[in-house]
């Protein structure tokens, strides 16, 4: 179950990091992520309600084996139980913590834990991470990503912050498959333009499969 998830989220390539003021705006960012085809959707525990709106999407989209609806800003445990319950794929928090590495374990769902160095990187695999989110990525850049991965080229380090279209490619030849992007994707979210959310997720995707080709 766990090692599908994690191929689910390196065929997808782009997580989108969602965060929204309300439940009924999440839903529809979310649509208009998938109909670009953004489908790995990191759901923040900073929405009203985000459990609910984790529940809502795994059963809108059970039918598409493609989608993958994650929790994401999980500080504790409790919380990380509450997206597991909810349906959540797999859980990403801003920084490692050992409680919800252990819960997330139980329930064979990935934990991918904010790190900014290699031996948070190292704590984090030997609680049974593998994939961590490089957090804040646009601090240290894509060259960090270049050198930890030569001693540790069993980790995905997955970047998130600061991701934009421009900067894309750069993380991808340091050598990240699995790539966070909020703000670049949700700026149209601020007037409701939900088909703008589509044509820049799409944009997203046409330039990931091109890199990738
Ligand atoms: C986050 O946790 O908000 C992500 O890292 C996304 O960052 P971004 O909005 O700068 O892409």
């Amino acid at each position: 179950r766990k090692v599908a998830v994690l191929s689910q989220l390196e065929n997808n390539g782009i997580v989108a990091v969602l965060r929204a003021e309300s439940t009924d705006k999440a839903l529809k960012i979310a649509d208009a992520l998938i109909s670009g085809d953004v489908k790995s959707i990191e759901l923040t525990f900073t929405v009203p309600d985000a459990d609910t709106v984790i529940k809502k999407l795994v059963t809108d989209y059970a039918d598409n084996s493609e989608v993958v609806i994650g929790a994401g800003t999980v500080l504790d445990a409790h919380s990380a139980h509450d997206a597991i319950a909810a349906g959540a794929k797999f859980v990403v928090s801003p920084t490692f913590d050992s409680a919800t590495a252990a819960l997330c374990n139980l329930y064979q769902v990935p934990y991918i834990p904010g790190c900014m160095s290699v031996n948070e990187m190292k704590s984090a695999m030997q609680a049974g991470s593998d994939i961590v989110k490089l957090f804040p990525s646009n601090v240290v850049g894509p060259a960090f990503v270049k050198d930890v991965i030569a001693p540790l080229p069993q980790l995905e380090i997955m970047p998130s912050g600061g991701i934009s279209l421009d900067n894309l490619g750069d993380w991808y030849k340091a050598g990240c498959r699995v790539i966070g992007v909020g703000g670049s994707l949700l700026k149209p979210a601020a007037t409701n333009d939900f088909a703008k959310i589509t044509e820049v997720a799409r944009a997203f995707i046409n330039k990931y499969h091109q890199l990738r080709e």
